[in-house]
């Protein structure tokens, strides 16, 4: 039972990036963190970044392929802008999950809008780095 953990752009510089919105946890602090919490429920993550649009939605099928039982996906800005993640989610019949650190909705306008949020079935955001583990629980629990 693979668990998907999916960050977008920017996310490989969470630590140092404006710590004083995103904290100074680093990516690598959240999946030691999501790690041991996977053991104790008993399900396998997947933890993967990359700054590039394509390749999530290469990773998303990939989710599809090789059965895993949910996706946690924080796209980052991409969040705001694809219809090609908005598709691939449609497309893919594996369950995502939204995950933010921040709370897009309590920030700039432009940030309101979520086509991640058009097609995920749930969303946890506004915790920090425990945005992903609620996220994790929710997704073992499926
Ligand atoms: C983010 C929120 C997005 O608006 C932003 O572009 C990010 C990080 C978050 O985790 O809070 O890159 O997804």
């Amino acid at each position: 039972q693979t668990i998907f953990v999916l960050n977008g752009p920017n996310l490989n510089l969470l630590g140092t990036r404006e710590p004083e919105i995103y904290g100074s946890d680093t990516l690598d602090d959240i999946a030691r963190m999501l790690d041991e919490q996977a053991k104790k429920l008993g399900v396998t993550i997947d933890m993967r970044q990359t700054n590039h649009e394509g390749v999530l939605v290469d990773w998303l099928h990939e989710a599809r392929e090789v059965g895993a039982k949910a996706v946690l996906l924080n796209a980052g800005a991409y969040t705001h802008t694809s219809i090609a993640l908005l598709d691939a989610i449609k497309a893919i019949g594996v369950p995502v999950i939204e995950v933010h650190l921040s709370d897009p909705s309590q920030r700039e306008e432009f940030r309101h809008i979520s086509y991640v949020g058009m097609a995920a079935i749930d969303e946890v955001k506004g915790l920090g780095p425990r945005s992903y583990s609620v996220a994790l629980a929710k997704a073992a629990a499926l």
